[in-house]
């Protein structure tokens, strides 16, 4: 069996593509490192103790990708390649909407022209709607996103079920990652945003570092236990082992599966900078801001379906997590 995994130089990508060698499969991926480092690659290959054939092309590539399609046996498809800065949404949807609709189209056109039947897309959390009951279930209300970034995941989600309900035996599952945090235990990959970091982790983790002077936490004043906001972190190995489930998944079930890809454990900043600070010894200076605009109070998965249904759950804690961010970290520092 071989699976076709789209921005496999990424952060999540390249722990996915880790996970599906040493699970025993075979991957041809493509990237274009528009967001990610070429040496990634050969760091994935150091670390699985395979090589797997790597092509460095923009997805939207359609001749490309016919060539790939016909010169490998192409089982499945896990498509991560994808624009994801909400804030630089904002100031470029076009770039968003062009890339990660673009890309989904030509993908599935590619997969249709080549009778592959199994696609697997990276979706999020931000494509539930802001009025949902906690924990939210693959069932809780989508739409009504707050940045063009959210929209493209949304729309995603409905051009593939659109198709597979349009196809015959297709399977698509449509994975909602919640908050993905962590590296590689190795050290030798994980996340290394390019400008200062929006997210929580890597913004400590600079910080921690001493990269950036302190840490500014947005809102105190949230009704929420400490009054700082709850997410739901999930370790980045834990998510790259949830795809593997979802490539069973697709063995035996047709039409659209969704699933939460979450821990069900909401952690607040100030629970979150604590718990970093233990794990790694190193104390992080902080300052109260103001809310961040778009900020929910608290977001949680429910992980019922996907433990009922993918026989997967989230192992690693967040103290995982934060000892093998910090050992990244100082890494590439
Ligand atoms: P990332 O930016 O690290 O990885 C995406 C990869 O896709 C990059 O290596 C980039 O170079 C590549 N890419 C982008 N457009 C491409 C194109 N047109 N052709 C070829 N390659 C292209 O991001 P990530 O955090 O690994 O996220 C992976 C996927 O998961 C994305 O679709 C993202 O929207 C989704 N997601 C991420 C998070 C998160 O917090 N990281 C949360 C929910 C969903
Ligand atoms: C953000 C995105 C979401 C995306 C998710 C992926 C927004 C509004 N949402 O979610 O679309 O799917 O990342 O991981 O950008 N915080 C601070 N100080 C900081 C950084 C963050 O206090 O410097 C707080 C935030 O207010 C939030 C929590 O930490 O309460 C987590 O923030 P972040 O890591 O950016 O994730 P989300 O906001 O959940």
């Amino acid at each position: 069996m071989t699976i076709f995994v789209t921005g496999g130089a990424g952060y999540i990508g390249s722990h996915v593509v880790i996970e599906l060698l040493e699970q025993g499969h075979n991957v041809v991926v493509a990237d274009n490192f528009s967001n990610s480092k070429r040496g990634v690659i050969e760091r994935i290959c150091r670390l699985a103790g395979r090589e797997f054939p790597f092509y460095e092309m923009d997805i939207r590539d359609a001749d490309g990708l016919g060539r790939i399609f016909s010169e490998y046996r192409i089982d499945s498809i896990i498509h991560l390649a994808g624009l994801k800065a909400v804030g630089e949404s904002v100031s470029k949807p076009l770039e968003y909407y062009a890339n990660n609709l673009e890309s989904t189209m030509v993908l599935i056109d590619a997969m249709k022209t080549h009778n592959v039947k199994k696609f697997i897309f990276s979706s999020s959390a931000t494509v539930y709607s802001a009025d949902n009951e906690m924990p939210l279930t693959e069932e809780s209300r989508t739409g009504g996103c707050t940045n063009p970034y959210g929209w493209t995941k949304f729309m995603c989600e409905q051009i593939l079920c659109d198709y597979a309900n349009a196809a015959n035996g297709c399977a698509v599952v449509l994975l909602r990652y919640f908050n993905p945090i962590g590296a590689h235990p190795s050290g030798l990959i994980g996340e290394d945003p390019q400008d200062i970091p929006n997210n929580l982790m890597p913004y400590i983790a600079q910080t921690a570092a001493g990269r950036l002077p302190f840490l500014s936490v947005f809102g105190d004043d949230y009704d929420t236990p400490d009054g700082t906001c709850v997410r739901d972190y999930i370790h980045v190995s834990d998510l790259a082992a949830g795809h593997v489930a979802a490539i069973k998944h697709l063995d035996s079930n047709s039409g659209v599966s969704v699933f939460n890809l979450g821990t069900g454990k909401g952690v607040s900043v100030l629970e979150f900078v604590a718990a970093f600070e233990e794990a790694t010894g190193v104390s992080i200076p902080k300052k109260t801001a103001g809310r961040r605009s778009g900020d929910l109070p608290l977001q949680c998965a429910s992980t019922e379906k996907a433990k009922r249904e993918l026989g997967w759950e989230a192992k690693r804690t967040l103290y995982d997590a934060c000892v093998d961010t910090w050992r990244w970290q100082k890494g590439i520092d």
